[in-house]
């Protein structure tokens, strides 16, 4: 399976800060807010990622990781000339994802929770069809939201609902088999001129090929858009981190614990970071 990261966009719902800045690189607390979704992928087994983002930013993103093969993996760049639309990432990353079937994930998503690992590893094993995940929220209308019947099970997704059939929202991390850039590309732009990934979402549950996971109450899905939600996301990280001393996010530990890089590796990666970050990665060097 390969991985997408869609990292571009205009994040408007935080100017002043990103208007000379890309959202996916501030920090959420002690890391660039890109490194959970990578971890994401890291830790779902995947290593050929591609990294999409507006030109004018994409050469941050390889400063940062390079050809990935510091972290035992390959990433590769990608230009989205103008934000049209998460499903547009589809399209853009046809060639990459070839005949293989790929798992998308949005650059400013955050993702915590017990056995984490295991349920991306059961949705990368995906044979045909979709994985999307479902997420209990207060406030639906921002999202793709799942209706369901009575029988519980999902009749549609609609985009942004003004009046929300349920407080379940689809999250920004998508498993789709090698059909999923020929279904966006029969998707129409909305009415505010993006193709949509729920109708690629909606697409695949007509034919009976979604399977809508439900993350339950115990895990995060935490969203950065917003000042607010930003800072709440950090001192989420912050809380979790100094209360335990385990990274949440931590790119380094993601490849190591998956068997992407050796102790060496690790200790290269740790060399020139002089902070509890640094020490971190080569405390898991003396790990029992
Ligand atoms: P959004 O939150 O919908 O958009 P945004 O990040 O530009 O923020 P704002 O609403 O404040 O203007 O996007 C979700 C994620 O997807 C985010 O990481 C940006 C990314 N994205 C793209 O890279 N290209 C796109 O065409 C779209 C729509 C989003």
């Amino acid at each position: 399976m390969k991985g997408i990261i869609l990292a571009g966009g205009k994040a408007t719902r935080l100017y002043p800060v990103t208007r000379a800045v890309c959202k996916q690189l501030l920090p959420v607390y002690d890391k660039p807010m890109i490194y959970y979704p990578l971890s994401a992928l890291l830790l779902a087994g995947i290593r050929d990622i591609l990294i999409i983002s507006s030109p004018n930013v994409l050469p941050r993103f390889e400063e940062l990781f390079g050809d990935g093969s510091s972290l035992g993996i390959k990433i590769y760049y990608t230009e989205q000339e103008e934000p049209r639309g998460i499903a547009e990432s589809l399209i853009i990353g046809e060639e990459f994802v070839g005949n293989d079937k790929v798992c998308l994930i949005l650059g400013d998503n955050i993702f915590y929770g017990d056995s984490l690992s295991e349920i991306l590893q059961e949705a990368a094993s995906l044979k045909d069809g979709a994985v999307v995940f479902g997420y209990y929220v207060k406030n639906p209308q921002r999202y793709g939201v799942i209706d369901f019947n009575k029988h519980c099970k999902v009749t549609s997704i609609s985009e942004k609902p003004k009046i929300p059939k349920s407080n379940w929202a689809v999250t920004g991390m998508y498993f789709f088999d090698k059909n999923a850039a020929k279904i966006a590309k029969s998707v129409k732009p909305s009415k505010r001129g993006e193709l949509e990934i729920t109708d690629v979402n909606s697409a695949y549950l007509k034919k009976g090929k979604l399977k809508v996971k439900l993350l339950s109450r115990g895990y995060a899905w935490l969203d950065t858009g917003t000042h607010e939600s930003l800072i709440d996301a950090s001192v989420f990280i912050k809380t979790i981190e100094d209360r335990q001393g385990l990274k949440i996010g931590c790119i380094e530990e993601a490849a190591y614990r998956m068997g992407f890089i050796g102790k060496k590796q690790l200790l290269n990666l740790s060399k020139d970071i002089n902070t509890t970050y640094g020490e971190y990665l080569r405390s898991l060097l003396d790990e029992r």
